[in-house]
C-alpha cells in the first residue's frame, strides 16, 4: 500500500506540511485542495480580459488624469477613457476638441483608447463588454462623492466593480476648474497639464501668461 510519502510529493509544500501533522481525513482534504488548484490553474490563463471604463468631463485633460490613466493601464488589459457628452454643462472645449487631446497624449499607451458617451455610464460600460469603472480618488473630500457614485452604479449593474486608484500625491490639488480658473487669470501652469493642451487653453481663453516676477 503506497505510504502518504509516495503520494505528498505532488502536494505543494504548504498542504504537505499540513498533511503531516494531521489526520488521514485531513491529507484527504489537503490532497483535494492541491487538485482543484491544479484544475483551476490552467483557466487562469484563459480568464477573459478586463476592460475598465475611466469616465470624465476632461476639460481640460490635466496631468493627474494623465497619471491615473497611466496607472489605471497597467493593471487593466484595456482602459476605455470615457469623455462624457453632457448636452447641461457648457464646456470650454467640446467633445471632438477633448476626443483629440486625449487621443494625442495616450498615444503612446496601447491599451488605451478614448471614446465619448452619452446616457448612462453603466449602460455605455455594458456595451463596451467592460467589468470595472476606474475613478481617481485624491483627497478625502472625493470620496464622498465617488462612493455615492459608486453605489449607485452598483445599484443600477451589481456587475460592474468601481476601482479606485490615488494619482501622485503631487497632483492631489489638481483639478480641471482650478486649472481653468487659472489660465483665465493668467497664472502658471507649469507641470499641471501638457504643454499643448495649454497652448489650447490660453488661445482658447484669449489669456496670456504673466510675465514671472
Ligand atoms: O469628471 P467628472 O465630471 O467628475 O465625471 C463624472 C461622470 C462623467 C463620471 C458622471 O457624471 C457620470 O458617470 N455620468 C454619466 C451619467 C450616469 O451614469 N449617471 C449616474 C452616475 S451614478
Amino acid at each position: 500500500m503506497p505510504s502518504a510519502q509516495l503520494v505528498l510529493p505532488r502536494v505543494p509544500l504548504v498542504a504537505r506540511a499540513y498533511c503531516r501533522r494531521k489526520t488521514v481525513f485531513r491529507v484527504d482534504s489537503a490532497l483535494q485542495h492541491s487538485i482543484k488548484l491544479s484544475i483551476l490553474a490552467p483557466a487562469r490563463g484563459t480568464l477573459k480580459r478586463v476592460i475598465a471604463i475611466y469616465p470624465g468631463s476632461f476639460d481640460p485633460l490635466t496631468n493627474g488624469h494623465l497619471d491615473l490613466i497611466q496607472r489605471g493601464a497597467k493593471i487593466f488589459d484595456e482602459l476605455v477613457v470615457a469623455i462624457l457628452r453632457n448636452s447641461e454643462k457648457s464646456p470650454l472645449f467640446t467633445v471632438d476638441e477633448r476626443l483629440e487631446m486625449l487621443r494625442q497624449c495616450t498615444s503612446h499607451l496601447p491599451n488605451v483608447s478614448v471614446e465619448s458617451f452619452e446616457g448612462l455610464l453603466v449602460d455605455f460600460a455594458r456595451a463596451r463588454g467592460a467589468q470595472a469603472v476606474l475613478r481617481g480618488i485624491r483627497v478625502i473630500s472625493d470620496y464622498e462623492y465617488e462612493l455615492q457614485m459608486a453605489w449607485m452604479n452598483r445599484k443600477l449593474d451589481p456587475t460592474l466593480e468601481t476601482v479606485f486608484m490615488m494619482p501622485a500625491g503631487s497632483y492631489s490639488y489638481l483639478s480641471s476648474r482650478l486649472v481653468r480658473e487659472i489660465a483665465s487669470l493668467g497664472g502658471s501652469l507649469a507641470g499641471l497639464i501638457p504643454a499643448t493642451i495649454e497652448t489650447q487653453l490660453r488661445e482658447r481663453l484669449g489669456v496670456a501668461p504673466l510675465v514671472p516676477k
